[in-house]
């Protein structure tokens, strides 16, 4: 849509076999990394690359270029994301490092935390870890069958007491946005610390840290906030001190035998990538000129009309929407066909570039009743135009008359 993104990669299918196409990609698994980004992404890194030295680590020019950089890319994510200041945000490698940190750094041994079946990887992995390794109780509030949560059975739970609640924004998969500040005054009544996992929606969705009531919101760089893969982060509410999962240098207080206590330098050890960071500073200033709302708003345009078109095709079984707010998702299948038979028939056919099986997310498969078929996932970015939705909602038609004759 914006016409600054790069152009949509011309690249070429290897290894013929007869129906390969070459040509020209659209590219539509923006939820995994949007590879398609405001050209001053690019133009950052590459100039960090050749500017940069260590942040925090010297008085030199380099080193102070390289602080400054990061230092806007703190006070850009405090922005986009309601934090409470730009010493809040901490960054890391991604969602994942982020989720892990404040998983294992808040919930106490032989605690309770609290997740969703919408859950990642990213987060059930880090709190099944918990409860084999340090006696934590894990409790997942059950999803429907159309991608809702039953928000009755959340509450229930956390009404038994709760230590930590750690839930995703939107669900990778179905792209059902939750409501997350129901499910946040949920966990601060029961007592518990209110950990979001924000890796779907920062940057195509409102996320409002402070409206939300969240304790703490991870974020990745690499999906809808623009950013190179290796960029992500935590922003932390005030008197929220997760424990640090590393420890190391830090750049000051170099004689104390401990990691500084202080944000952001607690849940920071070691150089930071700061060439990454100056492209997600850009990938944000880009977000924050065009506003999040109407970056959304494109977005969920895109989105109605691929879907609109989709579910119009027979054989097609479009998933989740039972939350009635999606993110830049729509993930299907078609008929019975293996989803990735179908991805790769997109991919090789038309050059439309999708992720298909399993997401990381094994407990929404059950719930979707979709563990051995997995599921096609279409996702956009608002670099993606009406145009390619409405070619990627012919070619499936065409994969899913071809298959329903077979
Ligand atoms: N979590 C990313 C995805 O959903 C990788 O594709």
């Amino acid at each position: 849509m914006a016409a600054d993104g790069l152009s949509q990669a011309s690249v070429f299918f290897c290894g013929a076999r007869g129906k390969e196409r070459s040509g020209s990609m659209i590219y539509l698994d923006n939820a995994a990394t949007t590879m398609v980004k405001p050209a001053c992404v690019a133009q950052a890194v590459c100039a960090a690359m050749q500017s940069f030295g260590g942040v925090g680590r010297g008085v030199h020019p380099a080193s102070i270029a390289a602080g400054m950089a990061v230092y806007d890319a703190r006070e850009r994510l405090a922005r986009l994301l309601g934090a409470p200041s730009p010493t809040r945000v901490a960054f890391s490698h991604n969602a994942t490092m982020a989720l892990n940190t404040v998983i294992a750094g808040l919930v106490p041994d032989g605690g309770v935390a609290v997740t969703t079946a919408a859950s990642h990887n990213s987060v059930l992995r880090p709190l099944f870890r918990a409860r084999d390794e340090r006696g934590v109780r894990v409790e997942v509030a059950p999803i429907g069958p159309d991608g809702a949560l039953d928000y009755d059975a959340y509450e229930a739970l956390l009404a038994r007491g709760a230590d930590l609640v750690a839930v995703t924004h939107a669900s990778n998969l179905t792209g059902d946005v939750y409501d997350a500040a129901r499910m946040a005054r949920a966990a601060h009544e029961a007592g518990a610390v209110f950990v979001l996992d924000a890796a779907q929606t920062a940057g195509c969705y409102p996320v409002d840290m402070g409206a939300i009531g969240a304790d703490a919101v991870c974020f990745t760089g690499h999906k809808s906030l623009f950013g190179p893969q290796g960029t992500g982060g935590v922003a932390v509410a005030e008197g929220i001190e997760p424990a640090p999962l590393l420890e190391g240098g830090s750049g000051t207080h170099s004689f104390d035998e401990r990691h500084p206590s202080f944000m952001p330098e607690r849940l920071e050890a070691g150089t930071l990538n700061a060439h990454g960071l100056a492209g997600l500073a850009a990938g944000a200033a880009y977000l924050e000129e065009r506003g999040i709302d109407a970056v959304a708003a494109e977005v969920r345009a895109l989105v109605e009309r691929f879907e609109a078109r989709v579910r119009a095709i027979d054989g097609v079984r479009v998933l989740g929407g039972g939350e009635g707010r999606r993110c830049g998702i729509v993930a299907l299948n078609v008929g019975d066909v293996d989803s990735g038979v179908v991805a790769d028939r997109l991919a090789r056919e038309f050059g439309i570039c999708t992720r298909a099986g399993a997401h990381c997310a094994p407990l929404m498969h059950r719930a979707l009743g979709t563990e051995a078929q997995g599921a096609v996932r279409f996702s956009f970015s608002h670099l993606n135009t009406a145009a390619q939705a409405d070619e990627a909602a012919d070619a499936l038609a065409r994969i899913a008359a071809d298959e329903s004759a077979r």
